[in-house]
C-alpha cells in the first residue's frame, strides 16, 4: 500500500475532539489541498471558510439544535440529545464550504463533495481528525442564516454546501468496514 491508499484507509469520522486547535500551518495546507480539487469546467464555484472562532462554532451548534427542536419530526433532535446534545463534538475548528449554483443545477454539489474529500484526506495525512458534517448546514437553514453568512464572510450569492469538523481526536474510531459487494468488475 502506498501513502495515498493508507491515508484513504485510515480516515475515520471523528466524533470526539480534544480542545487543541490544529496549527495554522496545517490549516493552510488543508485549505490549499481543498482548492486543488477538480471542478466541472474548472468553474470553482466554491469558497473555503476556515472557522477557528470557537464562539461562532458554539453559536452555530446552538442554532442547529434550535432548528432541530423546531421541526415537526423531533426524532433527530431527541436522538442527538440522547447522545449528549452535541452536533459538532467539541471540534475546535470547522471548515464551511460555501457554494454558488452552477449549470447544470446540482453540479456544484459534486464539486463541493470532491473538495470536501480533499479536505478530510489532507487532514488525515497530517494526523488531524475530521468529520464530514451535514449538520453544519442547519445553522443556515433557519432565521439566523443571514447572520451566520455575514459572520463567516460568505461571498454574495453563496450558500452553505457542506461543513467539515477538524481537530485532534480524543478517541480514535475505526472507519466503516468497506462492503466488497459494492464492487463489480466486468471482464
Ligand atoms: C455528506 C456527509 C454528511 C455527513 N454528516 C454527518 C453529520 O452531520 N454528523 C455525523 O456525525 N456524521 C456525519 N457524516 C459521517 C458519516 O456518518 C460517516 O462517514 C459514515 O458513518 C461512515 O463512517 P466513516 O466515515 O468513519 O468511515 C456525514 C458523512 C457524509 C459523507
Amino acid at each position: 500500500m502506498n501513502d495515498t491508499l493508507r491515508t484513504i484507509a485510515e480516515r475515520f469520522s471523528c466524533r470526539s475532539f480534544t480542545d487543541q486547535q490544529p496549527e495554522d500551518k496545517y490549516l493552510h495546507a488543508i485549505a490549499e489541498a481543498a482548492i486543488q480539487a477538480p471542478s466541472g469546467m474548472n468553474r470553482q464555484c466554491w469558497h473555503v471558510i476556515v472557522v477557528k472562532n470557537r464562539n461562532i462554532i458554539a453559536e452555530m451548534e446552538q442554532e442547529g439544535m434550535n432548528f432541530l427542536s423546531s421541526m415537526e419530526d423531533q426524532s433527530m433532535y431527541h436522538r442527538i440529545l440522547s447522545r449528549g446534545g452535541k452536533l459538532f463534538y467539541n471540534a475546535s475548528c470547522m471548515i464551511v464550504i460555501a457554494i454558488k449554483q452552477a449549470y447544470p443545477k446540482g453540479a456544484e454539489l459534486i464539486d463541493c463533495g470532491i473538495l470536501a474529500q480533499n479536505i478530510v484526506l489532507a487532514a488525515t495525512s497530517l494526523g488531524i481528525a475530521s468529520l464530514h458534517c451535514g449538520f453544519v448546514g442547519l445553522a443556515f437553514a433557519g432565521e439566523r442564516a443571514a447572520e451566520f453568512k455575514n459572520k463567516l464572510k460568505f461571498p454574495e450569492g453563496y450558500e452553505c454546501g457542506m461543513g467539515i469538523l477538524l481537530g485532534y481526536a480524543k478517541e480514535t474510531m475505526p472507519p466503516h468496514i468497506p462492503n466488497q459487494e459494492k464492487i463489480t468488475i466486468i471482464e
